[in-house]
């Protein structure tokens, strides 16, 4: 068997890894606490689950899911009410809205539709790893633009070099960030629209953590930047907001031309979503949304009392405005090793899993990526096995 060299480009999987590291823990009878994978926890609320279940029990709703079904163009409605309502922007829900299995899917065939062999798309490291993966799928060039705490996490747009920016087709930008939880200034959206516009790159903007926001942020889609939607589109996912993960709900939003090319190329791939998926994803969409904010509230309690455990265990974490992570630098005491090292070792030596910071680009190295996807207890439980970790003679 030869795999296609294009896979053979890609890196090994992050969560991959972790898995194999698990694996051998979990064989040696150790307690896994798992803070790795950013998969909620939390059941995905009633009323959506309700809907699901009624649904799936008309036969109508068993067939192949067709644009022109009335459920697909209720659900494209329903997102287009979803964004005037969270952030102000008119999008017509034929052109500009485009339903997808997960934003995971969306923006790995987003390289494909646009990229040919050899153009160059622009992406932050470190990033969430389908941003890159997904341009080395499709046999595009990645030029990478580091972001690091100096410049927090904003990547230089002035320093990309004038025979890059020729061949770039892509750009990816992604705020709330996983995995660095930072968030951009509207100033800097504004500046990457600019940019974005005037070298004729299409902007990726992946929006996925947008509600889970604290402490008064309120996080920016970038379609509400003026003359963005001629360069730009917007990724968005029920997985986090809604719990969501395993439905496979996602959206992409915004240039019509754009949004019509990755339609067209997963109308080779794909014949879209469960019907009654979309019907549950409708009522996530336009039902009560207190089931967000109570969700938040535990994310928040959850972010408190962990930077207050770790740090009572000598390891401090900046406190992140959004998302539902820590980005973490290594303790001095381990900054010998590498990311996949002191995540082996926490995972070895305590049970605790978290993802190292250069599964998501060789800029994370140095850091790891907690999520915070496990209850109080479960949290406290990992700050007492990490503070072990940490009095350990190194
Ligand atoms: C930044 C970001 N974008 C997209 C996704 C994928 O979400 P979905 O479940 O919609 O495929 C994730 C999942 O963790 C994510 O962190």
């Amino acid at each position: 068997m030869q795999e296609s060299n294009r896979m053979k480009r890609l890196p090994k999987y992050l969560f991959t890894i972790i898995d194999g590291l698990k694996a051998e823990a979990k064989a040696t009878g150790i307690d896994i606490i798992d803070l790795g994978m950013g998969n909620p926890d939390q059941p995905t609320p009633k009323h959506i689950i309700d809907e699901l279940c009624a649904r799936v029990k008309d036969p109508e709703n068993h067939g192949y899911s067709r644009t022109i079904d009335n459920v697909e163009v209720e659900f494209r409605q329903a997102i287009s009410g979803w964004y005037k309502s969270k952030f102000n922007v008119d999008l017509d829900s034929e052109s500009e809205v485009l339903p997808l299995i997960g934003s995971k899917e969306g923006i790995a065939h987003i390289s494909l539709a646009i990229l040919n062999n050899d153009d160059m798309a622009l992406v932050p490291n470190p990033a969430y790893p389908v941003h890159f993966n997904g341009v080395l799928i499709a046999g595009g060039i990645l030029h990478n633009m580091p972001v690091s705490e100096e410049n927090n996490y904003l990547p230089d747009l002035d320093a990309v070099p004038e025979d890059v920016i020729e061949k770039a087709k892509l750009m990816f930008l992604c705020y709330p960030s996983n995995p660095t939880c930072a968030v951009a200034p509207r100033s800097f959206l504004a500046k990457a629209v600019a940019f974005a516009r005037k070298h004729e790159i299409i902007l990726v903007h992946d929006l996925a953590y947008s509600d889970l926001a604290f402490d008064g942020y309120e996080a920016i889609s970038i379609l509400q930047i003026p003359g963005a939607k001629n360069v730009c589109v917007e990724f968005h996912s029920l997985s986090k907001s809604y719990n969501m993960a395993g439905w496979r709900v996602g959206l992409a939003v915004g240039n019509a031309e754009v949004l019509a090319s990755l339609s067209k190329t997963k109308g080779y791939i794909d014949f879209g979503m469960f019907k009654p998926v979309q019907y549950a994803a409708i009522k996530a969409l336009t039902g009560p949304q207190d089931c967000v904010t109570k969700q938040v509230a535990i994310y928040k309690k959850r972010r408190d009392f962990m930077i207050d455990a770790l740090e009572e265990a000598g390891w401090k974490i900046p406190k992140p405005k959004a998302t539902f992570y820590l980005w973490a630098k290594i303790p001095d005491k381990y900054s010998a090793l590498t990311s996949v090292e002191f995540t082996a070792l926490l995972i070895r030596e305590v049970g605790v899993v978290v993802s190292p910071g250069a599964g998501f680009g060789d800029n994370g190295e140095g850091f790891v990526r907690f999520a915070l996807v496990e209850n109080i207890d479960k949290l406290r439980e990992a700050a007492k096995r990490i503070k072990k970790v940490l009095n350990m003679k190194a």
